[in-house]
């Protein structure tokens, strides 16, 4: 079969290239702020075991299935799910408007984050670093609607912008793949010196004491079931169209459950690491202020910048600790943005046969436009929190009980990717992935259910039904309506060419394996 590969289409040169880039997605803002706190509501060391019950039965099998998508189609989520059915398409579009939301408020916490390097050399919060985060730097009031600037926050970000777009205007390989290769193992050396720095605090025992003595009968408790699978999902980036996207660049053979073993691994060792890190370090503040561990653990926003500059202020050589966290926060999120931003431009460039650099512009350039203009307002910090809400809870749920309801049940394709995934791989996969991704489908549609009764019940915090009305179900049915009208314009004749190319070769590999087999 003659290879087929349109000039247009970028690749990763090796699979190395593809696996950093992938572990670069993974490991962000979630393994850091994100793992430390839900290991330590859910029942500390005995959270370990739904953890890895998730993380072996789901998310592995789950990453494989993404692969899978991206590498047999060679194309981005929406041309993936079309070419599994022609119904699905909407799917894809689905995952890739939640890509798009997601990145245009990730920018933002990477500008605090950027900021607080530099606040930290200079202890900048003085002794109320909750204050000075919500009032002086992000300027929030009571919440409501004002597109007022705030320009401690814009500038950052018009920063990381530019940082982002000049990376993706270089390629996948020159790009993302070079970016990661770089920046991965400079985040792992620089996160592993903070931990052991932490590990020799005074106190940092209680910590590590707090988050790993089990409390095993936590795991009755389907609650912590649930935030063992929110984890995972959250922190592979499964669910987002990114491992499709990036699947989608790799060469014809490849083995991809290997990668994705790789990258499964690697990812959770970080977050591991990082609750080890985070933990050690609140035993020292905990013992500082004579309290239990329990009163200063947090996560996410109040984490990072509340609970972490107390820290810094507290501790002996606090301003270059400090500095590293937030370089470390900079670093980790930069890579997953590159990942989350590439999901649209790939997207877009197929549906509409666009060149590369004229779709990163555009769509690239568009994302930054709205995050810059919403995300450093009063209004946007409102509507930062929500969408982030919304779109973990509910929009990645919701888009792998989809995948797994329309590819693998209604279309049954799951006999075809497995086929797919053992043609190239050396991990062979058996009936048990098949099982395992149903049986996710069931968890998955439980856990949805549950968050969408939970949200029309209780609301969220404190926020009022106009703030979550938008920025949550708004922003939600405008993803899904905008998924379906997109499903409705018509391909280039050369996409589907090369999609059609893309998976005849897939066959006949997928052919040549079993005859190899059967010989
Ligand atoms: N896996 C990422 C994390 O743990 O932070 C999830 C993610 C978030 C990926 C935001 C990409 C992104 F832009």
């Amino acid at each position: 079969m003659s290879s087929t590969k349109t000039p247009q289409r970028e690749v990763f040169v090796s699979r190395s290239a593809f696996i950093f880039a992938a572990i670069g997605s993974a490991v962000g803002l979630g393994n850091i702020w994100r793992f430390p706190y839900v290991t330590y509501e859910n029942g500390g060391g005995a959270f370990i075991i739904p953890y890895l019950v998730a993380l072996l039965t789901a998310g592995i099998p789950l990453l494989f299935f993404y692969y899978a998508m991206g590498h047999r189609s060679r194309g981005s989520a929406p041309l993936a799910y079309r070419m599994a059915h022609k119904s699905a398409e909407p799917i894809g579009w689905f995952a890739t408007g939640i890509a798009i939301v997601i990145g245009i408020y990730y920018a933002a916490i990477i500008g605090w984050a950027a900021s607080y390097m530099f606040f930290s050399l200079g202890d900048s919060w003085g002794d109320d670093a909750e204050s000075f985060f919500f009032t002086d730097y992000l300027k929030m009031g009571d919440p409501g609607i004002s597109f007022e600037f705030v320009p401690s926050v814009l500038i950052p970000m018009i920063i990381i912008w530019v940082i982002i777009l000049g990376i993706l205007l270089m390629g996948v390989q020159k790009g993302i793949a070079r970016f990661s290769k770089v920046f991965i193992p400079l985040l792992i050396v620089l996160f592993l010196a903070l931990v052991i720095r932490a590990l020799f605090l005074p106190g940092a025992i209680d910590g590590l004491n707090a988050l790993f003595t089990p409390d095993f009968a936590a795991l009755a408790d389907p609650k912590v079931w649930i935030a063992a699978y929110g984890q995972i999902f959250f922190s592979l980036s499964i669910a987002f169209g990114i491992m499709i996207t990036y699947a989608s660049y790799l060469k014809k053979k490849t083995n991809l459950t290997g990668a994705g073993l790789v990258v499964g691994f690697s990812n959770s060792a970080f977050e591991i690491l990082a609750g080890i890190g985070i933990f050690a370090a609140l035993g020292f503040m905990a013992s500082a202020q004579g309290v239990a561990v329990g009163d200063v653990a947090t996560d996410g926003i109040g984490l990072a910048f509340v609970g972490f500059p107390t820290l810094i202020s507290q501790m002996p050589g606090g301003p270059i600790f400090g500095f590293v966290f937030f370089a470390c926060l900079v670093f980790a999120g930069l890579t997953s943005l590159i990942s989350i931003v590439q999901v649209p431009i790939q997207a877009l460039r197929e549906k509409f046969g666009l060149a590369n650099t004229t779709s990163t512009i555009v769509v690239g350039g568009g994302m930054a436009i709205i995050s810059l203009l919403l995300m450093p307002t009063i209004t946007g910090l409102y509507a930062l929190d929500t969408m982030d809400a919304w779109a973990n809870n509910i929009g990645i749920v919701g888009s792998a009980v989809l995948a797994i309801v329309v590819v693998g049940w209604a279309a049954r394709k799951l006999p075809i990717l497995s086929r797919h995934l053992n043609a190239v791989s050396s991990f062979k996969l058996g009936a048990i992935w098949m099982i395992l991704i149903s049986i996710t489908g069931v968890v998955l549609i439980y856990m949805l259910i549950t968050q969408i009764v939970a949200f029309l019940t209780e609301g969220y915090g404190d926020y009022p039904a106009l703030i979550t009305g938008t920025w949550g179900w708004g922003m939600i049915a405008v993803l899904a309506v905008a998924s379906v009208v997109l499903s409705f314009l018509k391909w280039p004749k050369k996409t589907l060419e090369d999609m059609n190319a893309a998976i005849a070769d897939s066959v006949a590999e997928e052919n040549h394996s079993n005859k190899n087999k059967g010989a």
